[in-house]
């Protein structure tokens, strides 16, 4: 078990990703917030120092976007991988534009200078084309692991964007391609032009949408399930209390799990399910990322991580497995939980 004061040798585990060859790590490094944006500024050095650590201990598959910090979170995976090319796999996106407003006005925010950043969702053919060379570029590589789309575009015909990826498989520039928040029905008609490898989807103890849809069409159809903001943002640590201190420009607080009867609520149910960790010697965030990752047809587990403390602590969520009078111990808590919750 994970002890911080001793060296440590980590077991991890990989998963081929749906119907692909793909080998991925189970727990996988989560690179939005080191780009800064959206969270409050970032420890570029900290953040780089993780990275390293990540690959060194074989948490080897990175997300990143090209949207995350506009281009750092991608440059500063591009550093870490310098060298340790083959052993580590890219995930990255394309399709949420800064630039231009071409696609469908997704949402406005400051930048950490001050300056309006409005995003665009946008997949048209050329685009993504020309977004892949930019991250190729900012990644100092010449081939990504898995490409996803990082959200519908409605302005554009799924089957377009996915005539777009297909040139790029064919030219080696992207290994694997995938989807992110993807409906069952733009899955299918992705499917017409390219087998899909996964889809990215929210998910997290309190955030459960996905098991009516998404999920049953997954595993039906072999698609990998790639879990994102399993903590919903840190929450699920358990370290987030009432009158919590965010950074100026950290977006957490404006979203309505962070509203203060919510915090409240989450940390009674987190007191409520700390016996089942303390009973498997881990911490509250490892149980969270554990529980995930045993939920149906989930492939991996995006741990949103901004340094080698939190890195080491999200690890560990490859080294034990609950059981199932675990899992419903959780389960039932959750079901009080969700009746309390006010997120809409
Ligand atoms: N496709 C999409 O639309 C989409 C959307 C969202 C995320 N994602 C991907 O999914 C990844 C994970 O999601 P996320 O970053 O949104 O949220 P998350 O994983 O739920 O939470 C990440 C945050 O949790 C805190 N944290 C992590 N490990 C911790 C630990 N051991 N102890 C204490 N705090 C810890 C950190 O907060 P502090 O910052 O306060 O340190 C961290 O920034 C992202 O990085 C990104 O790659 C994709």
């Amino acid at each position: 078990m994970y002890l911080p004061y001793i060296s440590y040798i980590y077991n991890m585990s990989y998963v081929k990703l749906g119907n692909t060859d793909l080998e991925i790590s189970e727990i996988a490094f989560g690179a939005w917030a080191i780009g800064g944006w959206l969270w409050g500024g970032t420890d570029e050095a900290a953040a780089l120092r993780a990275l390293e650590a990540a690959i060194d201990m074989g948490m080897t598959s990175i997300d990143t976007a090209p949207a995350y910090g506009f281009g750092l979170s991608e440059q500063i995976v591009g550093e870490a991988i310098h060298g340790k090319r083959d052993k580590v796999q890219i995930m990255t996106k394309c399709g949420l534009k800064w630039k231009g407003n071409s696609g469908e006005f997704f949402f406005s925010a400051r930048r950490d200078d001050g300056s309006l950043a409005n995003i665009y969702k946008y997949a048209g053919k050329q685009s993504i084309i020309q977004e892949c060379e930019e991250s190729l570029q900012r990644l100092n590589t010449d081939y990504i692991d898995l490409y996803q789309i990082h959200m519908p575009d409605p302005t554009t015909p799924v089957e377009e964007s996915m005539e777009a990826i297909e040139k790029l498989l064919q030219q080696g520039k992207i290994r694997t391609a995938g989807v992110s928040n993807y409906s069952t029905e733009d899955m299918a008609r992705a499917q017409t032009v390219i087998p899909l490898a996964s889809n990215q989807v929210a998910y997290s103890m309190v955030l459960r949408e996905i098991e009516e849809e998404i999920v049953p069409y997954c595993i039906e159809n072999n698609i990998g399930i790639v879990v994102y903001s399993p903590f919903q943002r840190g929450i699920l640590t358990g370290k987030i209390k009432p009158g919590h201190y965010f950074k100026q420009g950290d977006s957490r607080p404006d979203t309505p799990y962070y509203k203060t009867d919510n915090i409240k609520r989450i940390n009674e149910f987190l007191d409520k399910i700390k016996p089942v960790a303390d009973g498997q010697h881990v911490t509250l965030a490892q149980l969270v990322l554990r529980w995930t990752l045993q939920m149906p047809g989930v492939s991996t587990v995006l741990a949103g991580i901004r340094n080698e403390e939190q890195l080491k602590e999200n690890a560990v969520a490859m080294e034990f497995v609950l059981s199932s009078e675990e899992i419903d111990t959780i389960n039932k808590h959750l079901e009080e939980l969700e009746l309390l919750l006010e997120v809409s």
